[in-house]
């Protein structure tokens, strides 16, 4: 059965992948490679091409016929999506929109959504559960709570079911090492915190060190890709079997400071790692932590990589056995995109 993955060359697009073809389906990589990589694309084939594009989109639809959609593709930077907010409503929110209506046009009627918990907002309590308040403070968060509502309407209108999944931070990579996370630039707290430790940086920057935590730095709710990846299929399933549309957060329920973060991989590297205390970042609260009883109870997901130790043990064996592949130009990237999500 093959399944269309958009975004399927990205860091969670291909661990989807991976689960994926584990589960004998065969992904379809739709991917434009404006920050995939080719390298990434091990588990069927990878079709080039952009979601706004709707001809290639149909010839994709009309080659493969795939019973349902994971939608990764998007542009996911916080700090640029406030700069450049354009950027984001046309490919996230008007890229997406093209998506939706090549489906509804073939008949597609089944699509698993990478939503995020920016579209939160600035948390009224923490755990957050995924029945509080969607108010996003930056364009990011918007297109993806805009792009949640054309879902809701798609359902209403033409019968396409989906599931919404608002993940907290993903981290970590493949166990057996043969995909992993590659961002460039990277943002991401682990990533940057690993390239300290192989000195491929000279130093992680802490943003902030006098927050109300109890170490002063803020928490972050880790959640392993693998899990992020499984709870894609159990969702494919779900709605396989008939479930109706809704919405789940995927976090681990824990939250790690950023100090415990480096300190815990100053341990599973056994590396020094150089540490600069630079300002706040605009936006970033606190703590920022999830609720995800509800997809456990409902789609008996059990995130089988949740403590820190095994997300950082799996993201340094993929980044000291990948450093060429991670740093080899094949992508577009802009380097004018900012460092600084809150959580993306
Ligand atoms: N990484 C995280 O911690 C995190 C957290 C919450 C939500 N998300 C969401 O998960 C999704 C995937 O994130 P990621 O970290 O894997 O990012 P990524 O950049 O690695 O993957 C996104 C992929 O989409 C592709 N893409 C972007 N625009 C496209 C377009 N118009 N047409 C075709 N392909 C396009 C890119 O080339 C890339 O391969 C995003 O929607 C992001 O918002 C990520």
């Amino acid at each position: 059965m093959n399944i269309l993955v958009t975004g399927g060359a990205g860091y969670i697009g291909s661990h989807a992948c991976k689960a994926l073809a584990q589960e004998g389906y065969t992904p379809v990589s739709y991917d434009n490679l404006v920050y995939g990589h080719r390298w990434a694309v091990r588990w069927g084939p990878l079709e080039e091409g952009d979601i706004a594009d709707r001809v290639r989109l149909d010839a994709v639809i009309q080659r493969y016929r795939p019973a349902a959609v994971m939608h990764f593709a998007a542009y996911a930077y916080v700090g640029e999506s406030v700069q450049n907010p354009g950027k984001y409503y046309r490919n996230n929110v008007a890229g997406s929109l093209t998506l939706l209506e090549a489906l509804r046009d073939r008949g597609i009627d089944k699509l698993i959504f990478s939503s995020t918990c920016a579209t939160y907002g600035v948390p009224e309590q923490t755990p957050i559960d995924d029945q509080h308040p969607q108010r996003p403070i930056n364009p990011y968060g918007a297109s993806n709570l805009m792009i949640e509502r054309m879902l809701g309407d798609f359902d209403t209108a033409h019968g396409l079911k989906s599931i919404v999944l608002r993940y907290f931070n993903a981290a970590g990579a493949d166990p057996e090492a043969e995909i992993g996370e590659a961002h460039d630039p990277e943002t991401h707290l682990i990533p940057l915190v690993l390239d300290a430790a192989a000195g491929q940086r000279p130093a992680v920057t802490v943003h902030g060190d006098d927050y109300a935590t109890p170490d002063g730095t803020c928490i972050r709710d880790y959640i392993h890709v693998t899990d992020l990846a499984q709870a894609h299929v159990l969702a494919l399933q779900a709605l396989e079997q008939g479930a109706e549309s809704t919405a789940y957060n995927l976090g681990n329920g824990q939250g790690f400071s950023v100090h415990e973060v480096i300190e815990q991989a100053k341990s599973v590297t056994g590396k020094r790692i150089p540490v600069e205390i630079g300002p706040r970042r605009p936006g970033d609260p606190a703590r920022l932590v999830g609720d995800a009883s509800r997809i456990r109870r409902a789609l008996g997901w059990q995130p089988e990589y949740a403590d820190l130790a095994s997300i950082l043990a799996t993201a340094w064996r993929w980044h000291t056995s990948s450093w060429e592949a991670r740093t080899s130009p094949v992508s577009n990237g802009s380097a004018a995109r900012q460092a600084g999500p809150t959580c993306s």
